[in-house]
């Protein structure tokens, strides 16, 4: 039987985060085994903020080099950049008839970009559904490993597939969101304020490439609170993604000595803190190092690359020779 097809990406805009790898990459990895799997770098997602041109090749390199460094496997998975499947901005511009403004400027996202960047609303990041809607059908995937942040841009991804088929013929499967557990969709910032960002709230985000210090001082300045006044109780939000976190890198028994102390209201957050961060810098410094060794073999990430877009591009061929001709661009 065939495997069923994946696809996910990460936009090359900075170093990746906590959220980044329970949002999306520990999917990735349980998936890379047992379907046919798609991840790529979102380097033409990224151009919507104007990036240096000088900086696009190391921050495409780097994403690769987390891939890697967190256990993906490029004889497994096909690993490519977007830039490299010429296919994928082609079905972006078919899929864009069939998109509408009104239903793009209703986005929660783009509303987000554009109140936070009043002078840069351009056509990109209007369309930025349109373009993730092909990166994913254009392997005709059905599962999207992400997190909860990009679910609404799953079902316009879904729309688009619709509607396409209800006009030409039905081609592309409904690609739908997909995770191996339903606990770690969002992982929130550290001071509690929004959730880790590759660009807001660095002092209050874990990056993958933090080094062991600033793990530390990082988690050690966490928003915390006096604790809980009765057996039991609630949890805020920002102790809950403490506990997340703990829950994620931490052995059993520590999260549950931990839970057991917040139950019964004699935790000591300080000594939660020195615990957890403790945990992290043993989960994020192999992950580092290894991805520090991998970019610094410029030449081994270029064979990665380019041997992922000669596969990406046979898959994305067949899926556009199929859409040529159901629109009816078919001349010779
Ligand atoms: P990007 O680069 O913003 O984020 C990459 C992945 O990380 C997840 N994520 C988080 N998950 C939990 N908590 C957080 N704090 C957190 N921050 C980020 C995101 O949900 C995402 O899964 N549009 C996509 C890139 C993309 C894509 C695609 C994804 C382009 N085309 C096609 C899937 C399929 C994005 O902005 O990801």
């Amino acid at each position: 039987m065939s495997k069923e097809i994946v696809v996910s990406g990460i936009r090359s805009t900075g170093n990746l985060h906590l959220g980044n790898y329970f949002g999306a990459m520990q999917h990735y990895l349980k998936m890379q085994d047992a379907h046919q799997c798609y991840f790529f770098v979102a380097d033409y997602h990224s151009l919507t903020t104007h990036p240096d041109p000088k900086d696009l090749k190391t921050n495409v390199f780097r994403v690769v080099a987390e891939y890697i460094a967190s256990g993906l496997d490029p004889e497994k998975a096909v690993l490519y950049a977007q830039s490299d499947v010429p296919e994928i901005p082609e079905l972006y511009l078919m899929l864009n008839m069939l998109a509408y403004m009104g239903e793009l400027e209703k986005v929660p996202t783009f509303k987000e970009k554009v109140r936070l960047n009043p002078d840069n609303v351009n056509a990109g990041l209007l369309t930025y559904p349109v373009l993730m809607a092909a990166d994913i059908l254009i392997h005709r995937a059905v599962k999207v490993p992400v997190g909860k942040d990009q679910e609404q841009h799953l079902e316009m991804a879904r729309n688009f597939a619709q509607r396409f088929n209800s006009r030409y013929g039905f081609y592309f499967p409904e690609p739908h969101v997909y995770r191996s557990n339903e606990e770690t969709v969002k992982i929130m910032s550290l001071d509690g304020l929004g959730k880790m960002s590759k660009s807001e709230n660095i002092n209050a985000t874990i990056y993958l490439n933090d080094d062991d210090d600033i793990i530390r001082k990082k988690i050690m300045k966490a928003k915390t609170d006096q604790g809980p006044q009765e057996t039991n109780a609630i949890m805020p939000d920002y102790i809950q993604n403490l506990f997340l976190l703990l829950k994620l890198t931490s052995k059993s028994e520590t999260y549950e000595h931990f839970l057991n102390a917040y139950n019964n209201c004699t935790v000591r957050y300080g000594d939660l803190k020195k615990q957890l961060a403790e945990d992290m810098v043993g989960f994020i410094s192999p992950i580092r190092n290894k991805a520090n060794d991998l970019q610094r073999d410029d030449s081994s990430i270029r064979k990665i690359l380019k041997k992922g877009a000669e596969k990406a591009r046979e898959s994305a061929s067949i899926t556009i020779d199929g859409a040529r001709k159901l629109i009816g661009i078919n001349y010779y």
